[in-house]
């Protein structure tokens, strides 16, 4: 394995902001990264662990030693009368997976279809959609310490699951101070398949593909290909326009702060959650402040759907990470005069 140096990372990251890693290695393996750590350099406070760049923001050149995971890999480990034990390296892709797990005919992972990144960057942020998480399906991973070197196999509880949240996004200071954030390295992630399966069409965008053609049974290879759809129509391609997906969190608030907001604005887009709390659709609150479309600099707001945010530049001048960061922030104080909520962005910024 070689460390590259000064390596572009315009193609690392789905955005395709410019900027380079002043170091850079590509782990096919667990060996790689223990080769790295006996190193008399190694300093595992200053590694960036990057997986497809699907959800990260990168706001200037980086000088931590970027370790790019790229180990491949997927199998069966068990298959009994309740269902399959399916295996992915960190590497692999993470829609190619779920499309090869559904031609295995294992079903499960269909609602997460399309989902741009690798396997490895899988849990970091629990992904999501159509009324599925990750966590839904995850069984276990192996990763690295890269403290000390050691193989680590976290369970379910371990990963202390969150919506868009994980043991992995935090670090070891404040309330979560097991966070495992740039210490682990994930290295394979297992998921259980139930052989007892049921389609999740809960999803209003599902519902309506129900309706419209029909099929009130669909396969899990035609849920696949709704999902798909939905997705297609709605969210930018990266490969064309570059973006990071979801660019906020949906925000929660208390039961109280949305009965006010729907007294002002009766069609805020909510939904009630199972502890009281109520969640609001955060593309909705942009859209209505009149973000949808809207361009600052070289960073713009997808006109589909305004919780994500695109890059409007071209080849000669590629949007930056510090104007995403600006229209981001922009969209943060207009939401937060209007009705008074503070997003949280989704993607990591570094
Ligand atoms: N809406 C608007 N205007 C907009 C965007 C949305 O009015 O510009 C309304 C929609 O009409 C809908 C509601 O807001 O009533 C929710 O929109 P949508 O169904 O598109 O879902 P979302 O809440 O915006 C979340 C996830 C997506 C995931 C979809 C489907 C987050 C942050 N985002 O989006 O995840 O694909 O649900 O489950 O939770 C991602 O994380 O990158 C991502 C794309």
């Amino acid at each position: 394995m070689v460390v590259e140096n000064h390596v572009p990372l315009q193609a690392l990251n789905t955005f395709g902001i410019a900027a380079r890693a002043h170091r850079l290695a590509r782990i096919r393996s667990e060996e790689d990264v223990r080769a790295l750590m006996r190193h008399p350099d190694w300093r595992p406070q200053e590694v960036f662990i990057l997986g497809g760049g699907s959800n990260i923001v990168i706001t200037g050149d980086l000088r931590q030693l970027v370790l790019k995971v790229e180990i491949p890999g997927r199998r069966l480990l068990r298959e009994d009368e309740r269902g399959w034990l399916v295996e992915a390296g960190a590497g692999e892709r993470w829609h190619a997976f779920v499309d090869w797990t559904l031609t295995q005919g294992w079903p499960g992972l269909e609602n997460l279809a399309l989902i741009p990144g690798t396997v490895g960057a899988a849990p970091v942020q629990n992904i999501g959609a159509y009324g599925v998480e990750l966590q839904d399906r995850f069984h276990s991973l192996d990763a690295i310490d890269l403290e000390t070197g050691e193989l680590l196999t976290l369970q379910h509880e371990h990963c202390a699951f969150g919506y868009r949240d994980s043991v992995f996004k935090h670090g070891r200071a404040g309330a979560r101070a097991m966070g495992l954030k740039g210490r682990a390295l994930i290295t394979r992630v297992r998921f259980w398949l139930p052989r007892r399966w049921r389609p999740q069409l809960g999803y209003q965008d599902l519902e309506r593909k129900v309706a419209e053609t029909g099929i009130t049974a669909p396969s899990p290879r035609q849920v696949f290909d709704w999902v798909c759809e939905i997705r297609r129509a709605k969210l930018p391609d990266p490969a064309v326009i570059g973006n990071a997906g979801s660019f906020f969190k949906n925000p929660s608030v208390t039961a109280e702060q949305c009965a006010d907001i729907i007294g002002r604005d009766p069609k805020v887009v909510h939904y009630p959650m199972p502890d009281g709390t109520v969640k609001l659709a955060a593309g909705w609150l942009i859209d209505a402040c009149g973000w949808k479309g809207k361009t600052v600099g070289h960073a713009g707001v997808y006109e589909k759907q305004a919780l994500v945010l695109v890059n409007r530049g071209d080849a000669e001048h590629p949007c930056t990470g510090g104007e995403v960061m600006t229209l981001a922030r922009l969209i943060q104080t207009s939401v937060y005069e209007r009705f008074g909520i503070r997003l949280e962005p989704e993607p990591v910024v570094v």
